[in-house]
Protein backbone atom coordinates (compact mmCIF):
# COMPACT_ATOMS: atom_id res chain seq x y z
CA UNK A 1 0.00 0.00 0.00
CA UNK A 2 1.59 3.09 -0.94
CA UNK A 3 1.84 5.79 1.77
CA UNK A 4 1.16 9.37 2.93
CA UNK A 5 -1.29 9.49 -0.32
CA UNK A 6 -3.92 11.94 -0.10
CA UNK A 7 -6.90 12.55 -2.10
CA UNK A 8 -8.98 15.18 -2.81
CA UNK A 9 -12.42 14.02 -4.30
CA UNK A 10 -14.82 16.44 -5.50
CA UNK A 11 -18.72 14.84 -6.18
CA UNK A 12 -20.95 17.77 -8.28
CA UNK A 13 -23.34 14.96 -10.16
CA UNK A 14 -26.72 16.17 -9.01
CA UNK A 15 -27.23 18.67 -6.41
CA UNK A 16 -25.24 17.68 -3.71
CA UNK A 17 -21.73 20.00 -3.69
CA UNK A 18 -19.45 17.50 -2.15
CA UNK A 19 -15.80 18.28 -1.37
CA UNK A 20 -13.70 15.55 0.83
CA UNK A 21 -10.18 14.09 1.58
CA UNK A 22 -9.10 10.83 2.57
CA UNK A 23 -5.60 10.11 3.53
CA UNK A 24 -4.30 6.51 3.73
CA UNK A 25 -8.20 4.78 4.39
CA UNK A 26 -8.85 7.35 6.25
CA UNK A 27 -11.62 9.99 6.01
CA UNK A 28 -10.01 13.69 6.89
CA UNK A 29 -13.11 15.98 6.09
CA UNK A 30 -16.23 15.64 4.43
CA UNK A 31 -18.19 18.66 3.09
CA UNK A 32 -21.30 18.39 1.62
CA UNK A 33 -23.54 21.83 0.88
CA UNK A 34 -27.21 20.57 -0.84
CA UNK A 35 -29.09 23.18 -3.46
CA UNK A 36 -32.24 20.53 -2.29
CA UNK A 37 -34.21 23.50 -0.64
CA UNK A 38 -33.36 25.54 -4.07
CA UNK A 39 -34.98 22.90 -5.75
CA UNK A 40 -38.41 21.73 -3.73
CA UNK A 41 -40.34 24.58 -4.67
CA UNK A 42 -40.60 23.31 -8.53
CA UNK A 43 -40.95 19.49 -7.10
CA UNK A 44 -37.83 18.24 -8.83
CA UNK A 45 -34.25 19.13 -9.48
CA UNK A 46 -33.88 22.19 -11.74
CA UNK A 47 -30.21 21.65 -13.67
CA UNK A 48 -29.27 25.13 -14.21
CA UNK A 49 -29.64 26.00 -10.60
CA UNK A 50 -27.53 22.80 -9.78
CA UNK A 51 -24.72 24.23 -11.29
CA UNK A 52 -24.78 27.95 -10.33
CA UNK A 53 -25.00 26.55 -6.77
CA UNK A 54 -21.85 24.38 -7.73
CA UNK A 55 -20.07 26.74 -9.09
CA UNK A 56 -20.48 29.19 -6.39
CA UNK A 57 -20.22 26.68 -3.79
CA UNK A 58 -17.09 25.09 -4.83
CA UNK A 59 -14.38 27.13 -3.97
CA UNK A 60 -15.83 27.19 -0.39
CA UNK A 61 -16.13 23.56 0.07
CA UNK A 62 -12.69 22.70 -0.48
CA UNK A 63 -11.26 25.63 1.75
CA UNK A 64 -13.51 24.22 3.76
CA UNK A 65 -12.54 20.58 3.94
CA UNK A 66 -8.58 21.84 3.17
CA UNK A 67 -9.46 23.61 7.15
CA UNK A 68 -10.86 20.23 8.60
CA UNK A 69 -8.34 18.23 7.40
CA UNK A 70 -5.74 20.75 8.43
CA UNK A 71 -3.78 20.52 5.30
CA UNK A 72 -3.05 23.15 2.33
CA UNK A 73 -3.34 22.39 -1.24
CA UNK A 74 -0.03 21.66 -1.05
CA UNK A 75 -0.84 18.63 0.59
CA UNK A 76 -2.93 16.98 -1.82
CA UNK A 77 -1.36 14.25 -3.93
CA UNK A 78 -4.51 13.83 -6.07
CA UNK A 79 -7.70 14.70 -7.12
CA UNK A 80 -10.67 12.80 -7.87
CA UNK A 81 -13.62 14.02 -9.75
CA UNK A 82 -16.90 12.36 -10.45
CA UNK A 83 -17.14 12.34 -14.49
CA UNK A 84 -20.62 10.71 -14.43
CA UNK A 85 -23.21 9.82 -14.60
CA UNK A 86 -25.56 12.93 -14.04
CA UNK A 87 -26.24 16.33 -14.98
CA UNK A 88 -24.09 17.85 -17.66
CA UNK A 89 -24.06 21.29 -16.40
CA UNK A 90 -23.47 19.98 -12.65
CA UNK A 91 -20.67 17.58 -13.89
CA UNK A 92 -19.50 20.06 -15.90
CA UNK A 93 -19.05 22.65 -13.11
CA UNK A 94 -16.95 19.75 -10.97
CA UNK A 95 -14.73 18.75 -13.43
CA UNK A 96 -13.69 22.51 -14.69
CA UNK A 97 -12.82 23.58 -10.80
CA UNK A 98 -11.01 19.52 -10.66
CA UNK A 99 -9.25 20.63 -13.85
CA UNK A 100 -8.64 24.56 -12.79
CA UNK A 101 -6.84 23.25 -9.65
CA UNK A 102 -5.07 19.82 -11.10
CA UNK A 103 -3.33 22.15 -13.95
CA UNK A 104 -2.77 25.51 -11.54
CA UNK A 105 -1.01 22.92 -9.26
CA UNK A 106 0.46 19.98 -11.02
CA UNK A 107 -1.62 17.63 -8.95
CA UNK A 108 -2.41 14.58 -10.79
CA UNK A 109 -6.58 13.90 -11.51
CA UNK A 110 -8.58 10.75 -11.54
CA UNK A 111 -11.61 11.18 -13.14
CA UNK A 112 -14.03 8.67 -11.59
CA UNK A 113 -17.52 7.03 -11.69
CA UNK A 114 -20.01 7.88 -9.41
CA UNK A 115 -22.04 4.68 -9.30
CA UNK A 116 -19.20 2.25 -8.54
CA UNK A 117 -18.05 5.22 -6.10
CA UNK A 118 -21.19 5.08 -4.42
CA UNK A 119 -20.87 1.48 -4.11
CA UNK A 120 -16.90 1.74 -2.70
CA UNK A 121 -17.84 4.33 -0.02
CA UNK A 122 -19.09 1.13 2.00
CA UNK A 123 -15.40 0.50 3.18
CA UNK A 124 -15.26 3.58 5.11
CA UNK A 125 -17.46 2.31 7.52
CA UNK A 126 -17.29 -1.72 6.71
CA UNK A 127 -13.77 -2.27 5.84
CA UNK A 128 -12.63 -3.72 2.15
CA UNK A 129 -15.24 -5.28 0.80
CA UNK A 130 -15.88 -9.43 0.78
CA UNK A 131 -15.61 -10.68 -2.66
CA UNK A 132 -17.97 -11.29 -4.52
CA UNK A 133 -20.73 -8.92 -3.25
CA UNK A 134 -24.04 -8.24 -4.50
CA UNK A 135 -24.67 -4.35 -4.53
CA UNK A 136 -28.28 -3.06 -4.59
CA UNK A 137 -27.54 0.73 -6.06
CA UNK A 138 -30.93 2.80 -5.66
CA UNK A 139 -30.65 6.66 -6.18
CA UNK A 140 -32.52 8.93 -7.97
CA UNK A 141 -31.33 8.14 -11.48
CA UNK A 142 -30.70 4.22 -11.07
CA UNK A 143 -31.89 1.43 -9.79
CA UNK A 144 -28.81 -1.15 -10.62
CA UNK A 145 -28.32 -4.80 -9.06
CA UNK A 146 -24.61 -5.30 -9.79
CA UNK A 147 -22.40 -7.95 -9.13
CA UNK A 148 -19.10 -6.67 -7.37
CA UNK A 149 -16.10 -8.66 -7.15
CA UNK A 150 -13.25 -5.16 -6.52
CA UNK A 151 -14.89 -1.84 -6.78
CA UNK A 152 -12.04 -0.81 -8.08
CA UNK A 153 -12.45 -2.50 -11.91
CA UNK A 154 -14.58 -5.30 -11.27
CA UNK A 155 -18.11 -5.18 -11.20
CA UNK A 156 -20.56 -7.30 -13.34
CA UNK A 157 -23.95 -5.37 -13.96
CA UNK A 158 -26.76 -8.50 -13.45
CA UNK A 159 -30.26 -6.02 -13.86
CA UNK A 160 -31.83 -2.42 -13.82
CA UNK A 161 -34.97 -0.39 -13.89
CA UNK A 162 -36.49 -0.45 -17.16
CA UNK A 163 -38.56 2.55 -16.41
CA UNK A 164 -38.24 4.85 -13.05
CA UNK A 165 -35.55 4.94 -11.09
CA UNK A 166 -36.29 3.84 -7.04
CA UNK A 167 -35.63 7.04 -5.99
CA UNK A 168 -37.76 8.49 -8.69
CA UNK A 169 -40.55 6.66 -7.72
CA UNK A 170 -40.31 8.48 -4.12
CA UNK A 171 -40.11 11.61 -5.54
CA UNK A 172 -43.16 11.18 -7.79
CA UNK A 173 -45.47 9.41 -5.24
CA UNK A 174 -44.31 11.92 -3.00
CA UNK A 175 -45.92 14.22 -5.33
CA UNK A 176 -49.38 13.25 -6.01
CA UNK A 177 -49.32 12.53 -1.99
CA UNK A 178 -48.10 16.89 -1.57
CA UNK A 179 -44.84 15.69 0.70
CA UNK A 180 -42.21 17.32 0.28
CA UNK A 181 -39.61 17.33 -2.15
CA UNK A 182 -36.75 14.80 -2.26
CA UNK A 183 -39.64 12.48 -1.57
CA UNK A 184 -37.88 9.54 -0.42
CA UNK A 185 -37.31 11.05 3.25
CA UNK A 186 -40.68 12.40 3.24
CA UNK A 187 -42.32 9.40 2.38
CA UNK A 188 -39.94 7.57 5.22
CA UNK A 189 -41.07 9.55 7.64
CA UNK A 190 -44.93 9.35 6.85
CA UNK A 191 -44.58 6.01 6.36
CA UNK A 192 -43.89 5.37 10.28
CA UNK A 193 -47.26 5.91 11.20
CA UNK A 194 -48.83 4.56 8.12
CA UNK A 195 -50.11 0.33 7.95
CA UNK A 196 -47.89 -1.54 5.53
CA UNK A 197 -50.61 -3.66 4.26
CA UNK A 198 -53.45 -1.37 4.54
CA UNK A 199 -52.98 -1.82 0.08
CA UNK A 200 -51.28 -4.04 -1.76
CA UNK A 201 -49.63 -2.16 -4.65
CA UNK A 202 -48.20 -4.02 -7.31
CA UNK A 203 -44.51 -5.42 -7.28
CA UNK A 204 -42.99 -4.86 -10.59
CA UNK A 205 -41.44 -7.91 -12.65
CA UNK A 206 -42.35 -10.40 -10.29
CA UNK A 207 -44.46 -12.75 -11.55
CA UNK A 208 -43.79 -16.64 -12.19
CA UNK A 209 -43.52 -15.15 -16.24
CA UNK A 210 -41.60 -11.68 -15.90
CA UNK A 211 -39.64 -12.89 -13.09
CA UNK A 212 -37.68 -15.22 -15.35
CA UNK A 213 -37.12 -12.74 -18.28
CA UNK A 214 -36.30 -9.70 -15.51
CA UNK A 215 -35.32 -12.01 -12.44
CA UNK A 216 -32.52 -8.91 -12.06
CA UNK A 217 -34.62 -5.87 -13.71
CA UNK A 218 -37.32 -3.42 -11.90
CA UNK A 219 -40.24 -1.84 -12.79
CA UNK A 220 -41.66 1.18 -10.88
CA UNK A 221 -43.39 3.00 -13.47
CA UNK A 222 -46.54 0.70 -12.59
CA UNK A 223 -46.73 1.23 -8.65
CA UNK A 224 -46.49 4.69 -9.26
CA UNK A 225 -49.58 4.81 -11.60
CA UNK A 226 -51.56 2.74 -8.99
CA UNK A 227 -50.60 4.86 -6.22
CA UNK A 228 -51.83 7.93 -8.24
CA UNK A 229 -55.04 6.23 -9.32
CA UNK A 230 -55.40 5.53 -5.82
CA UNK A 231 -55.31 9.05 -4.57
CA UNK A 232 -57.15 10.41 -7.54
CA UNK A 233 -60.15 8.06 -6.69
CA UNK A 234 -60.22 9.53 -3.35
CA UNK A 235 -59.78 13.01 -4.25
CA UNK A 236 -63.25 12.37 -6.78
CA UNK A 237 -64.94 10.84 -3.80
CA UNK A 238 -64.10 13.65 -2.02
CA UNK A 239 -62.54 11.64 0.79
CA UNK A 240 -59.65 12.47 2.54
CA UNK A 241 -56.62 10.86 1.38
CA UNK A 242 -55.10 8.42 4.02
CA UNK A 243 -51.48 9.71 3.01
CA UNK A 244 -49.53 7.48 5.44
CA UNK A 245 -51.28 4.31 4.87
CA UNK A 246 -50.43 4.82 1.08
CA UNK A 247 -46.95 6.02 1.99
CA UNK A 248 -46.79 3.13 4.15
CA UNK A 249 -47.99 0.46 1.20
CA UNK A 250 -46.19 2.07 -1.64
CA UNK A 251 -43.10 2.14 0.28
CA UNK A 252 -43.43 -1.75 1.25
CA UNK A 253 -43.64 -2.58 -2.32
CA UNK A 254 -40.93 -0.75 -3.37
CA UNK A 255 -38.75 -2.38 -0.32
CA UNK A 256 -40.09 -6.19 -1.18
CA UNK A 257 -39.73 -5.98 -4.45
CA UNK A 258 -35.28 -4.78 -4.29
CA UNK A 259 -34.80 -7.28 -1.17
CA UNK A 260 -36.70 -10.38 -3.31
CA UNK A 261 -34.25 -9.29 -6.20
CA UNK A 262 -31.22 -8.53 -3.95
CA UNK A 263 -31.29 -11.59 -2.33
CA UNK A 264 -32.28 -13.66 -5.41
CA UNK A 265 -29.40 -12.29 -6.89
CA UNK A 266 -27.05 -13.37 -3.84
CA UNK A 267 -28.57 -17.31 -3.82
CA UNK A 268 -27.42 -17.32 -7.90
CA UNK A 269 -24.22 -16.18 -7.71
CA UNK A 270 -23.40 -17.56 -4.40
CA UNK A 271 -22.27 -14.19 -2.68
CA UNK A 272 -22.82 -13.91 0.75
CA UNK A 273 -22.39 -10.46 1.57
CA UNK A 274 -24.54 -7.39 0.26
CA UNK A 275 -23.96 -3.87 -0.55
CA UNK A 276 -26.42 -1.74 0.20
CA UNK A 277 -25.75 1.59 -1.78
CA UNK A 278 -27.53 4.86 -3.43
CA UNK A 279 -29.77 7.47 -1.61
CA UNK A 280 -32.57 5.09 -1.53
CA UNK A 281 -30.53 2.81 0.69
CA UNK A 282 -31.24 5.72 3.49
CA UNK A 283 -34.49 4.18 4.01
CA UNK A 284 -35.34 2.76 7.05
CA UNK A 285 -37.53 0.50 6.22
CA UNK A 286 -35.80 -0.84 3.25
CA UNK A 287 -32.36 -1.33 5.66
CA UNK A 288 -35.08 -3.53 8.34
CA UNK A 289 -36.62 -5.47 5.83
CA UNK A 290 -32.93 -6.52 3.76
CA UNK A 291 -31.49 -7.33 7.27
CA UNK A 292 -34.30 -9.44 8.31
CA UNK A 293 -34.36 -11.27 5.53
CA UNK A 294 -30.70 -11.61 4.96
CA UNK A 295 -30.35 -12.74 8.37
CA UNK A 296 -32.26 -15.34 7.86
CA UNK A 297 -30.74 -16.75 5.09
CA UNK A 298 -27.03 -16.09 6.67
CA UNK A 299 -26.24 -13.87 4.62
CA UNK A 300 -24.51 -10.57 5.74
CA UNK A 301 -25.57 -6.53 4.84
CA UNK A 302 -23.35 -4.18 5.06
CA UNK A 303 -24.84 -0.68 4.93
CA UNK A 304 -23.63 2.81 5.14
CA UNK A 305 -24.58 5.46 7.39
CA UNK A 306 -27.65 6.90 5.67
CA UNK A 307 -25.65 10.35 5.18
CA UNK A 308 -23.02 8.05 2.75
CA UNK A 309 -25.70 6.69 1.12
CA UNK A 310 -26.86 9.81 -0.78
CA UNK A 311 -24.24 12.13 -2.69
CA UNK A 312 -21.35 13.33 -0.63
CA UNK A 313 -17.62 13.97 -1.48
CA UNK A 314 -16.51 11.13 0.38
CA UNK A 315 -17.24 8.56 -2.27
CA UNK A 316 -15.27 10.28 -4.83
CA UNK A 317 -12.28 10.83 -2.80
CA UNK A 318 -12.65 7.43 -1.53
CA UNK A 319 -12.69 5.96 -4.90
CA UNK A 320 -9.92 7.91 -6.51
CA UNK A 321 -7.69 6.77 -3.04
CA UNK A 322 -8.45 3.12 -3.79
CA UNK A 323 -7.37 4.00 -7.66
CA UNK A 324 -4.40 5.59 -6.58
CA UNK A 325 -3.13 2.92 -4.15
CA UNK A 326 -4.31 0.42 -6.80
CA UNK A 327 -1.58 2.09 -9.23
CA UNK A 328 -3.91 3.08 -12.11
CA UNK A 329 -2.95 5.50 -14.06
CA UNK A 330 -4.33 9.27 -13.36
CA UNK A 331 -7.30 10.28 -16.07
CA UNK A 332 -5.68 14.11 -17.40
CA UNK A 333 -7.71 16.28 -17.96
CA UNK A 334 -8.77 15.56 -21.01
CA UNK A 335 -11.33 12.93 -19.91
CA UNK A 336 -15.05 13.68 -21.02
CA UNK A 337 -18.25 13.92 -18.20
CA UNK A 338 -20.79 11.78 -19.39
CA UNK A 339 -24.48 12.09 -18.10
CA UNK A 340 -25.16 8.13 -18.96
CA UNK A 341 -22.76 5.47 -17.35
CA UNK A 342 -22.91 1.80 -16.36
CA UNK A 343 -21.25 1.19 -13.41
CA UNK A 344 -19.55 -0.92 -14.94
CA UNK A 345 -17.36 1.55 -16.56
CA UNK A 346 -14.98 2.24 -14.38
CA UNK A 347 -12.35 4.02 -15.96
CA UNK A 348 -13.13 7.01 -17.93
O1 LIG B 1 -27.83 8.88 -4.45
P1 LIG B 1 -28.63 10.12 -4.41
O2 LIG B 1 -28.35 11.13 -3.31
O3 LIG B 1 -28.54 10.93 -5.75
C1 LIG B 1 -28.54 10.33 -6.99
O4 LIG B 1 -27.43 9.94 -7.44
O5 LIG B 1 -29.66 10.19 -7.55
O6 LIG B 1 -30.16 9.67 -4.34
C2 LIG B 1 -31.22 10.59 -4.29
C3 LIG B 1 -32.52 9.81 -4.24
C4 LIG B 1 -33.75 10.71 -4.29
O7 LIG B 1 -34.67 10.18 -5.24
C5 LIG B 1 -34.30 10.61 -2.86
O8 LIG B 1 -35.71 10.77 -2.80
C6 LIG B 1 -33.88 9.21 -2.48
O9 LIG B 1 -32.59 9.05 -3.03
N1 LIG B 1 -33.81 9.06 -1.00
C7 LIG B 1 -34.56 8.19 -0.32
C8 LIG B 1 -34.29 8.41 1.06
N2 LIG B 1 -33.33 9.39 1.15
C9 LIG B 1 -33.05 9.77 -0.14
N3 LIG B 1 -35.47 7.28 -0.73
C10 LIG B 1 -36.11 6.57 0.22
N4 LIG B 1 -35.91 6.73 1.55
C11 LIG B 1 -35.00 7.63 2.01
N5 LIG B 1 -34.81 7.78 3.33
ZN1 LIG C 1 -25.81 9.35 -6.54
Amino acid sequence: MADGRTVLGIETSCDETGVAIVRDGRLLADVVASSVSQHAVFGGVVPEIASRAHTEWLPRCTRQALAEADLGIAGIDAIAVAAGPGLMGALLAGASFARGLAVGRGIPLYAVNHLAAHVAVAEIDVGRLPSPAVALLASGGHTDLLLVRDPVGDIVPLGATLDDAAGEAFDKVARVLGLQYPGGPSIDRAARTGDPSAIAFPRGLTGPAESNRYRFDFSFSGLKTAVARRVDRYVSEDAPVPVADIAAAFQEAVVDVLATKTLDACVDSGARHVVLAGGVAANARLRHVMGERARSMSIDVLSPPPRRCTDNGAMIAWLGWRLLESGANPTGVTFTSRSQMSAADILI
